[in-house]
């Protein structure tokens, strides 16, 4: 068979289980196949697939027609000017998250020198992947980053990523659930970073199906209004934050002001929420004036 017959034939099985842009992941994984980028693959049209090759590529083509993510049949996802590996033991990274992880980068970029010089401290509370503590780790090169997670396996992945892109030395990863494994450690932060599960828990079933089927609940069920893990931020943030410490959040659809509501009632002050590329309100930043119960940073 042909590379244009394979890739019509894959396309149309694609299409069949309701793949989006069936066209283009049946492309892309033929260029996975070829060792190609897909749009050089008109060049290879009449390239006539070895009996390996059929079968490597019918094999990522049915997984894709179970709706796996393409994400995770390739095994990687760009973030900020970097890859990170993806697989079902993490959420997929989402282009939403760079807004954060830029936020998190221009906050800790604004703090003073000398809290610079004594080497700034992070938090990455639900780590997935370790991208955000990543992205922030290779921006802020002087920052050490605790980055927290309660899935042992997302943390194994997270590791893997931070060993790949040469922050391992500065990111710390521990397991426990969101601020817990940073209490008592003596840790206080001066920038909170959360992207966290934050999806409605009766909305779950009507995600799309790579979503809903393919990557982990855990990282998806925000409890029964979407707010569980903010409620916890907001009441527990006070005690791993260092004096005039702050947060920077990713917020589901339409929750801004329930979540800015819980910060400012927990004493947070400056609390802003900016907008995605959609417009949709995303980003949520607030500041904790008084010192934690932490007290000044270590
Ligand atoms: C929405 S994902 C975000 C992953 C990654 N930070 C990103 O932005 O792509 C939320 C993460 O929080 C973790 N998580 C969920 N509940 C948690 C809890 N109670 N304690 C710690 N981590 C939790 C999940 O395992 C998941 O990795």
């Amino acid at each position: 068979m042909t590379a244009r017959e394979a890739l019509a034939r894959a396309t149309a099985r694609l299409e069949v289980r309701g793949v989006p842009d069936a066209g283009h992941d049946a492309a892309v994984l033929l260029g996975q196949v070829l060792g190609r980028p897909r749009l050089e693959l008109p060049l290879y049209y009449s390239w006539r697939l070895s009996p390996a090759e059929s079968a490597a590529y019918e094999a990522l083509v049915e997984r894709r027609a179970g709706r796996e993510p393409l994400q995770y049949i390739l095994g990687s996802q760009g973030f900020m000017d970097f890859e990170v590996l993806v697989d079902g033991r993490a959420l997929i990274p989402r282009p939403e998250t760079e807004l954060l992880a830029e936020k998190a980068i221009a906050l800790g970029r604004a703090m003073s020198e000398e809290r610079r010089a004594a080497g700034l401290r992070v938090a990455d509370v639900g780590t997935g992947s370790g991208c955000l503590a990543i992205a922030i780790a290779r921006a802020l090169t002087e920052a050490r980053v605790w980055a927290t997670d309660a899935s042992e396996l997302a943390l194994a992945l997270a590791r893997q990523n931070a060993e790949r892109l040469g922050v391992a030395g500065r990111v710390e990863f521990v397991r426990g659930d969101l601020l817990e494994p940073l209490l008592g450690g003596g840790v206080a932060v001066d920038l909170l970073v959360s992207n966290p599960p934050y999806i409605p828990s009766g909305e779950l079933a009507g995600l799309q199906e790579e979503v809903r089927d393919h990557e982990p609940r855990l990282a998806l069920d925000g409890g029964l209004d979407g707010l569980d893990a903010y409620r916890a931020l907001a009441s527990g943030a006070g005690p791993v934050l260092a004096r005039d410490g702050r947060v920077a959040l990713e917020l589901g659809y339409g929750q801004a002001a329930a979540v800015q509501a819980l910060f400012e009632a927990a004493g947070f002050t400056a609390v802003e929420v900016s907008p995605d590329l959609a417009g949709l309100s995303r980003i949520m930043t607030a500041r904790l004036a008084g010192p934690g119960t932490n007290g000044d940073r270590p």
